[in-house]
This record gives C-alpha cells, sequence and structure tokens, in this order.
C-alpha cells in the first residue's frame, strides 16, 4: 500500500523516557486556557494551529477556553532533513480565513529553531491583525537561531528528540498522549 509501513516499531522498543505524562500536559494546558481566557477576556480570540504537530494541543487548549473562539489552520513545511530544521520555510497550506483585525494566537507544538515560527508571524503581519501572539506546548531554547516572541509556554525542554502528543517520528506516534525522548540507536525508521 503505497509507502506505507506494513509494520511499525512499537514506541516501548526506542523510547529514552517520559519527558512529560499525560497529567503533567493536561494539568498544564488547563492552566494556559485560563490565562488565555484572562488576558483576552471581552474579546474574540481567532486560533491558528501550525499543522500537523500542533493538532493535538490545539483541539486541548481549546476547551479550556472560556472566550469566543474561532480556529483555522496553516501547515508549512522546511527544507532540510529529517531531524534538522533549515532556514527556509514554505507554506504548504494557507489559512481559509481573513485575519485583519482580528486578535490571532498560534498555536505550535515546538519552538525549535525559531525559523517555522519566525516566518509565520511575518507572513500574518502583512494582513494586519489586530494583535498577534504564540503559544507554544514545547519550547527548546538551546536550538535557538532567530529570536521568536513567546507569549504562553508550556514546558522548557532540553535539546532532545522527543515525540509524541503531535509530534512525530517519521510521520508516526503522534497519537500517543505523552511527550518522550528517543534513544535513536534502538529506532528503526524502516521497521
Ligand atoms: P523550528 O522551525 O526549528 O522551530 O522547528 C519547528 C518544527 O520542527 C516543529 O513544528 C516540529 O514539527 C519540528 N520539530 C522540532 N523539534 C522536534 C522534536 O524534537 N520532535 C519532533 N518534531 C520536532
Ligand atoms: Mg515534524
Amino acid at each position: 500500500m503505497g509507502s506505507a509501513k506494513t509494520e511499525m516499531q512499537d514506541y516501548r522498543e526506542f523510547i529514552d523516557e517520559i519527558l512529560v505524562s499525560e497529567e503533567e500536559l493536561q494539568k498544564r494546558i488547563a492552566e494556559l486556557g485560563q490565562e488565555i481566557s484572562r488576558d483576552y477576556e471581552g474579546e474574540t480570540l481567532h486560533l491558528i494551529c501550525i499543522l500537523r504537530g500542533g493538532v493535538l494541543f490545539l483541539t486541548d487548549l481549546m476547551r479550556h477556553i472560556s472566550v469566543p473562539n474561532t480556529i483555522d489552520f496553516m501547515a508549512v513545511s522546511s527544507y532540510g532533513t529529517n531531524r534538522q530544521t533549515s532556514g527556509q520555510v514554505r507554506i504548504s497550506l494557507d489559512l481559509k480565513d481573513d485575519i485583519l483585525d482580528r486578535h490571532v494566537l498560534l498555536v505550535e507544538d515546538i519552538v525549535d529553531s525559531g525559523y517555522t515560527i519566525a516566518s509565520v508571524l511575518s507572513l500574518l503581519e502583512t494582513r494586519h491583525p489586530k494583535t498577534l501572539k504564540v503559544c507554544t506546548l514545547l519550547d527548546k531554547p538551546e536550538r535557538r537561531e532567530t529570536e521568536v516572541p513567546i507569549h504562553y509556554r508550556g514546558f522548557t525542554i532540553p535539546n532532545k528528540f522527543v515525540f509524541g502528543y503531535g509530534l512525530d517520528m517519521d510521520e508516526y506516534y503522534r497519537n500517543l498522549p505523552f511527550i518522550a525522548t528517543v534513544d535513536l540507536e534502538r529506532y528503526r525508521p524502516n521497521a
């Protein structure tokens, strides 16, 4: 069936450790939702999820947002090898709706080099939203190559490759309810 794997390696064979458990994630996401709801009180919030990694975070986060809100999606791909982001980012799916004069909050899985968020921010600025802020579940500051503003941050993590809760290993394992680190020596991409 196409290029899909017929067998997926069990993550327990290559997991290093659970970095953020399901309970910790859900607790922190509820706090973020409450903080965002306070900050945007009396306003309508437009949430923009960056596909595909941000999708689990968005759907859990929005359940804790009490101000009126709408959602939209955008996909970007970075040129470069698997786990190394290059400086160039391409929009592969643009927003459906206009953001002119709206309060926009970008919802991202992780800020790593910062190139993705930096490119998306500079593109969206040209469309003149009323406000434009960034909410990321994870922040890997040691890897930063370009300065980006982060207004809401779930967790600061060390410089390790992580998977689960939206983040993939070669597109798989996004559905795991926790964030884990990988032992690359035990990972078999073409199992
Ligand atoms: P940046 O442009 O380098 O900040 O990279 C952001 C994107 O790289 C994220 O949206 C992720 O898709 C991907 N990414 C960065 N670090 C990891 C990781 O540890 N695991 C999985 N994906 C990652
Ligand atoms: Mg990815």
